[in-house]
């Protein structure tokens, strides 16, 4: 399940509750889900924990610690320069936080914040999906060189060791009399005392996820340390897509061996860089009219050469993708010379707008259909402007018919990939 690519988080289910009913008063509601924690059925999850860790050793080497600091990676978030995508929906009543026993947050229900704890913090928490965690615990699983039991909490030489654990509590919908802080930090508390491990933010060796969605509660355990839709890129963007979006867009339109595949507003490249690792025997172009975007994109590549170059596999030897700086309204390529286009066009919110989009789609839509092989060309177009798109996409029945609608959360923004084939 780990090399699945579509996969942001992976976690075992604890248990789940379709229908779970918080009481509506702060205290009782809290004290309900301390006393959940003793009637989990927690073994075969930690069983699924313990192999997932004896997997991952037998797969990688030890690896270092990861030395980019938390409060580096919250930087770029705030900066709104690492998340998925720009759009955010601050409407939305969600936050995210981690606790155990002794780790008490500050911040009230009105603030969500997390302060003193190892987190991403503060109102962003509120506007967005996703809550994955940055930690280095791989320190831990790899660098210990003691196995450990779930179970029993013994290494494999016999000694005792006591596991390290957090909490993470992702909580969505506005029905909720407490915050995620406060579920976070009493049901941290009652795993503490079910299991006697130790409370640690940061190292830890457990992570038991709470997830609250409205009357849905899901526990689980974590089995991945870093979100998996990070994989490819190190330079980021504000708009810069998760390869895990990339890749169900680049799958959608089936791509074959020999065909051009292009990404003509490719950004930092999340979505050419994703084809060109998981389909390497395609052709992958892609530009786009900002050079520092195409800067960014041709960076990319470098890391990830790097990255092979040092694993001396066989995608060392390069990458088959080029980054040109380019008009989408006037591509330096042949009429009906590319097979598929995938591409992430400009929602009208941190990239451009929504008035510039009325001239910017249509203008795209016809390009684009010139570009692509007619009869067998296919696109795949990722929008949260659905209504400009829509509109553009009727005025050019005689080149584009959509043939499939998936609708897809992109950060916390309801957007839309469509699939058009060329007539
Ligand atoms: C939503 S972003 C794409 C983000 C990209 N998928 C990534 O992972 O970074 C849309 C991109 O379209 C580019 N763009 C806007 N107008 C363009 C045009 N006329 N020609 C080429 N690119 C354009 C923007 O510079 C921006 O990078």
């Amino acid at each position: 399940v780990h090399r699945l690519r579509s996969v942001d988080n992976l976690f075992v289910v604890v248990q789940e509750f379709k229908d779970y009913q918080f009481k509506e008063n702060k205290e009782d509601a809290l004290k309900d889900l301390e006393d959940l924690v003793k009637n989990l059925p927690w073994t075969d999850p930690l069983k699924v924990w313990e192999l997932n860790n004896s997997l991952k050793k037998k797969k990688t080497k030890r690896k270092k610690p990861n030395l980019q600091s938390t409060a580096s990676k919250e930087k770029l978030n705030e900066d709104g320069e690492e998340e998925g995508e720009d759009q955010k929906d601050a409407s939305k009543e969600e936050d995210c936080a981690q606790n155990a026993a002794g780790a008490e947050p500050a911040g009230s229900q009105g603030s969500e914040k997390t302060e003193g704890v190892a987190s991403r913090s503060g109102g962003e928490e509120e506007e967005e999906e996703d809550n994955e965690q940055l930690d280095a615990k791989e320190e831990l699983q790899a660098g210990s060189g003691r196995e450990t039991k779930a179970g029993d909490g013994k290494t494999s030489e016999g000694e005792a060791k006591v596991l390290k654990f957090r909490v993470t509590c992702n909580r969505a919908g506005d029905k909720h009399s407490f915050t995620s802080n406060e579920a976070a930090r009493d049901f941290g508390g009652a795993v503490q005392e079910h299991f006697q491990w130790k409370a640690d933010m940061t190292n830890f060796d457990v992570e038991v996820l709470l997830n609250i969605h409205n009357n849905e509660v899901v526990v689980g355990i974590a089995l991945t340390e870093e979100s998996l839709h990070r994989r490819n890129i190190t330079h980021f963007g504000p708009t810069t897509l998760r390869s895990t979006l990339a890749y169900g867009m680049l799958r959608l339109c089936d791509p074959q061996p020999t065909d051009i595949i292009v990404d003509p507003m490719c950004g930092t490249g999340a979505i050419p860089i994703e084809g060109a690792t998981e389909w390497p025997s395609c052709y992958h172009i892609a530009g786009d009219n900002n050079p520092q975007a195409v800067k960014r994109a041709a960076n990319n590549i470098c890391s990830l050469l790097k990255k092979n170059e040092s694993k001396e596999s066989s995608s060392s030897l390069g990458i088959p993708l080029d980054i040109i700086q380019w008009d989408i309204c006037n591509l330096p390529l042949r009429t009906g010379s590319v097979d598929i286009i995938v591409t992430d066009m400009p929602f009208g919110k941190r990239i451009g707008s929504k008035k510039k989009n009325w001239d910017l789609y249509p203008a795209c839509l016809t390009e684009m259909g010139r570009i692509c092989t007619p009869g067998t060309g296919r696109a795949v177009l990722l929008t949260q402007d659905k209504k400009c798109f829509a509109k553009a996409l009727s005025r050019m029945g005689h080149i584009w018919r959509k043939a499939q609608t998936v609708w897809v959360n992109v950060g916390g923004l309801h957007a839309a990939v469509y699939l058009l084939k060329r007539t």
